[in-house]
């Protein structure tokens, strides 16, 4: 439920990511504002269950396009499928990402490049696909999942490959913003705190007290919300929302409980 009313009515939105995590909780909210939707994730069968579920709760067309966002192939059927489907997209949230906890000297280097290749260029790839079309209409909006670990310097251990390629993505999505902006296109990151999702929950030996003070995916689809509300002639470029219960110069889950096997 969101705090903010939104109207998207006739709209069509992609995410990806869109099976679970932050990336579902987007797309109830973006179903509950009216949006028509096209969802891509890898797993089909929960990609299916999702979109029967916003499907049959509020009323929206969806599709789901199994997609694997470290492959342009991948990326250009599912622009493809949206296009044949809906006609246009107006709006791309970007969503599918992976997470990877290693001493950079004993990182295989295929996992750099399978992190380089989801969390990189899977959101830069599928932008460059989208924008051609709503350069042409002079209209769109670009939301892009990007991380609050971004702002943390020095990068948490273990987090280098993640965080490095955030903060490279968080830089690249900042000078797009204002390439769009002379084609009317909005281009916004989010950097939200720690998340309770699946990607976290992979984090080893969480403890419980650390596990309270994660936030729910639904913040992060707020942020989404109060995105698309703003008036047509602004843009949030960046929006923070970091978890609260914990101090800022310690890590919401401490190092020594997230070291790699
Ligand atoms: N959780 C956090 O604390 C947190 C904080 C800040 C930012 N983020 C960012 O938020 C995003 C989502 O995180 P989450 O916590 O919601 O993760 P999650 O619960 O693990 O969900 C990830 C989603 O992305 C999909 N996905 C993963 N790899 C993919 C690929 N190669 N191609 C297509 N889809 C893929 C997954 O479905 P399949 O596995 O079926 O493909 C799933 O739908 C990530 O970009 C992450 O970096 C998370």
């Amino acid at each position: 439920m969101s705090h903010v009313s939104v109207d998207l009515k006739g709209k069509v939105a992609i995410i990806t990511g869109a099976s679970r995590g932050i990336g579902r909780a987007v797309a109830a909210r973006l179903a509950s504002h009216g949006a028509n939707l096209v969802l891509a994730s890898r797993g089909k069968e929960a990609l299916d269950e999702t979109v029967h579920h916003l499907k049959d709760k509020y009323g929206i067309d969806a599709i789901g396009v199994p997609t694997d966002v470290a492959k342009l192939t991948d990326l250009q059927n599912l622009v493809n499928k949206a296009k044949a489907h809906f006609k246009q997209i107006d709006i791309l949230v970007n969503v599918a990402g992976v997470s990877s906890q290693h001493p950079f000297h004993l990182q295989p280097i295929e996992d750099f490049e399978m992190l380089a290749n989801t969390n990189y260029l899977g959101y830069v790839r599928l932008i460059r696909l989208v924008i051609p079309d709503m350069v042409a209409r002079k209209n769109g909006h670009l939301i892009n999942v990007v991380s609050g670990s971004t702002l943390v310097d020095p990068i948490p251990r273990g987090f280098l490959a993640y965080s490095s390629l955030k903060m490279g993505l968080r830089a690249f999505l900042k000078g797009l913003f204002w390439e769009m902006r002379e084609h009317n296109i909005k281009v916004t990151s989010l950097l939200p705190g720690v998340v309770a999702s699946d990607l976290t929950d992979h984090l080893k030996d969480v403890a419980q007290e650390q596990r309270e003070r994660l936030m729910d995916p639904n913040a992060v689809a707020d942020m989404v919300s109060f995105a698309l509300s703003v008036p047509a002639n602004a843009c949030p470029l960046e929006l923070a929302v970091i978890n609260q219960l914990t101090t800022w110069t310690k890590p919401v889950i401490d190092y020594q409980q997230t070291q790699a096997k």
